[in-house]
């Protein structure tokens, strides 16, 4: 099963590079990768949202097989809610993957298990595939509540959904203390924090379900470290924060198969 599951490698740029940088990022990255490596991978760019347009821009114009992404969106389709941007705004925009709930997003912006669900709902609804993170900060982690912060973030996050929604969407698992720090979980801690996260989609959603659904790896992903973790069964890609900023690091990670 695990074989059919294509791995999807994602840079989260975060609040970094403006439009005329992510102009000159996706054209170096489109001459580093060849067809070889978009057979091997499937690859998303996470701009911030005022790139996103040239971005898409350069992709349709070059036909480069890169996912557009974006970082967030609200979870109403429109309406008085300044500052935020919808998920058909984004739709419209030929933006297919958008992350929700990441770690900053819910420790510096307030996101709560129960909005992140709103979200992944709005992001499926206007037809893109959502990331959705969970991972416990190194409190949690030192106190023993790993499992319990992954499993409860899954299920909340995934309330409501259907069995081939869940399939089709991606989980990450990112370890808050791995997350700009330099410091990775080993091999063995990310593939346990995958599985805990395929178990509990199993246990809601049924085996189909937890066979399709691809599960990322994020924190500190670096070209030294990408192989060994891609190399566990649980971990069907990764989503990268710093090392996705420079073209040579994020496709080398893209590489991963020639580590
Ligand atoms: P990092 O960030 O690779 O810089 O640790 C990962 C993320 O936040 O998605």
């Amino acid at each position: 099963m695990a074989d059919k599951r294509k791995p999807l490698i994602s840079g989260n740029w975060k609040m970094h590079m403006n439009h005329l940088e992510a102009i000159q990022f996706i054209q170096k990255l489109s001459y580093l990768l060849d067809q070889a490596d978009y057979d091997t991978a499937d690859v998303s760019i996470h701009p911030p949202f005022t790139n996103l347009r040239s971005a898409q821009t350069v992709l349709d114009a070059d036909n480069i097989p890169i996912a557009l992404g974006a970082q967030h969106c609200h979870w109403e389709s429109g309406g008085a809610f300044t500052g935020e941007v919808s998920a058909p705004m984004l739709a419209r925009l030929a933006v297919s993957h958008v992350i929700a709930g990441h770690s900053e997003r819910r420790l510096l912006f307030g996101e709560t298990d129960e909005n992140v669900n709103r979200r992944v709902q709005a992001i499926l609804a206007a037809g893109m595939t959502p990331i959705m993170c969970s991972g416990e900060t190194l409190a949690e982690r030192e106190a023993g509540q790993t499992e319990a912060r992954i499993t409860a973030q899954v299920d909340a996050g995934l309330v409501g959904l259907k069995r081939d929604q869940v399939g089709s969407m991606v989980i990450a698992y990112e370890p808050v203390w791995a997350i700009g720090t330099g410091r990775t979980a080993t091999p063995a801690d990310a593939q346990a924090g995958c599985a805990i996260i395929r178990d509990r989609v199993r246990a809601g959603f049924g085996s189909k379900a937890a066979a399709q659904v691809r599960i990322q790896y994020g924190g500190s992903v670096k070209p030294i470290n990408i192989a060994d973790l891609m190399a566990q069964p649980d971990i069907d890609g990764a989503l990268v924060g710093g090392a996705s900023l420079e073209v040579e690091s994020f496709s080398r990670i893209v590489r991963f198969r020639l580590q």
